[in-house]
């Protein structure tokens, strides 16, 4: 997190906390996030995307409710994926008409939801979803008349990024196709509906991306799409279609090693692709719209941990890796085992003595995939009750927390100026006990 500093005897400040004093306070594992940096870097996309752009806060990377609170005042919009995410944004009383509901199968019940709070714009995936909505909008008629929607657009570029999270190539389940015409007739079915508006194309092409030309191809061809659309049907007829909406995905620094590309870079060169391609088209520019998910929160949390035992083990030619495990694991951040990601790890809570050595750090849960940082420095005189850090574990972590091995899911805690406040407390026995029926 921007507000981390070391001190006199080594132990780490976040947000002016001391990370003793956290962990004694709300115990570990625990996640602490930093809140004026999540502000600024929400500021810093507004700032950097300007005017005649909509940031949407993709809140899949990490939501609760007091993080929707800072993103409705940092006056950003608000992306949700699933009913229990718009729930948690209406428990924030995220302003309705700024929230916009992503995913390629919602159910009845969810799109219910959304058109009941009155969200402002649905991202619609497939030809069921279309008719769905537009039978529901005939049953329960949204507050202006018409549901506004966008059509979510494969754009058929192949983003350098791990396969899992990667989502604009042809094979895979989201989104309407542009080769085969699938988006044309997706545009053709809203435009026939009685109950929607088509107000704009969506595009997001994957996550944790680093190489920009994924975006510039993706804003060419939504840019042709919107093209062929109006010579299809006419400038009238799609009046309302003012904006596109390119997606998340901006890749962060998980360690020192990581360059990644500024915000002001991709919304500089976002918006010079689009301002140049509509020109070519005789088009106004849209409106843009973004997502961002990781790049807001990822790098403002780090997640503490106790050391509880260590290990040297021989791997080969008398070379040996030492084991740190740590009081959580998979269930806290899955990704390492998941998408191998990188990580760094750091001892907080006290100044090293003794040099560095190649360390492993993995988690308590019974399976040997339990990796936490595959390869890091620590210090060799590390210990048992020692704190360590991981950085940049804001997006994808907590989010995708699980009770595996009836582990509770750890706090998170937000600092700031020197004060700590609980968000999420940390899951007990009894909630862990709490479905059980008989
Ligand atoms: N918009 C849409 C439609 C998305 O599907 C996503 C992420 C985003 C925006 C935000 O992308 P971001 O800016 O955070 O990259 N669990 C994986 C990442 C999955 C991303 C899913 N969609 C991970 O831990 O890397």
């Amino acid at each position: 997190p921007a507000n981390t500093s070391r001190h006199a005897d080594g132990a780490v400040r976040i947000g002016g906390v001391d990370v003793r004093e956290l962990a004694r306070d709300f115990g570990t594992p625990l996640f602490v996030l930093d809140e004026d940096d999540f502000r600024s870097r929400c500021r810093e996309y507004q700032r950097a995307f300007g005017e005649r752009a909509r940031v949407h806060y993709a809140s899949k990377a990490f939501l609760c409710t007091e993080a929707a609170r800072w993103v409705a005042q940092e006056g950003l919009s608000l992306d949700v994926c699933s009913g229990g995410e718009l729930a948690v944004a209406l428990r924030a009383d995220f302003p309705p008409e700024r929230i916009a509901f992503h995913g390629n199968n919602k159910s009845v019940p969810e799109l219910a939801a959304a058109l009941d709070a009155g969200v402002g714009v649905i991202v619609v995936d497939s030809f069921e979803e279309i008719d769905r909505l537009d039978r529901l909008t005939a049953e329960n008629p949204p507050a202006g008349g018409r549901q506004d929607v966008m059509i979510r657009v494969t754009v058929g570029v192949e983003a350098h990024t791990h396969e899992f999270i990667a989502t604009a190539h042809e094979d895979q389940k989201f989104g309407f196709s542009l080769a085969g015409g699938a988006a044309a007739e997706a545009a053709r079915r809203v435009l026939r509906a009685g109950g929607l508006r088509l107000v704009g194309l969506h595009s997001h092409i994957g996550s944790q991306i680093f190489d920009l030309a994924g975006f510039e191809l993706a804003a060419k061809r939504i840019v042709g799409l919107l093209s062929d659309l109006h010579d299809e049907h006419g400038a009238q007829t799609m009046a309302d279609l003012d904006t596109l909406d390119l997606g998340g995905g901006l890749g962060i620094a998980y360690t020192e090693q990581d360059r990644v590309p500024e915000v002001g870079e991709i919304a500089a060169t976002l918006w010079e692709i689009v301002r140049r391609e509509c020109g070519f088209a005789g088009l106004d520019t849209p409106l843009l719209a973004v997502e961002p998910g990781r790049s807001i929160v990822g790098p403002v949390m780090v997640t503490l941990y106790e050391v509880g035992t260590t290990k040297d083990v021989v791997v080969q030619d008398g070379a040996s890796r030492r084991y740190v495990s740590v009081d959580g694991g998979m269930s806290d951040n899955i990704r390492t085992a998941l998408y191998d990601a990188v990580y760094d790890c750091r001892l907080v809570s006290r100044r090293a003595e003794e040099p560095p050595v190649l360390s492993r750090v993995v988690g308590k849960h019974c399976e040997s995939g339990d990796i936490v940082v595959r390869d890091c420095w620590l210090p060799a005189d590390l210990r048992p009750g020692d704190l360590v850090a991981v950085a940049a574990t804001g997006a994808y972590c907590y989010a995708m927390a699980s009770d595996y091995n009836r582990l509770p899911r750890p706090a998170v805690v937000a600092v700031r100026d020197g004060q700590a406040r609980l968000l999420l407390r940390r899951e007990t026995m009894d909630d862990l006990l709490r479905l059980e029926v008989s």
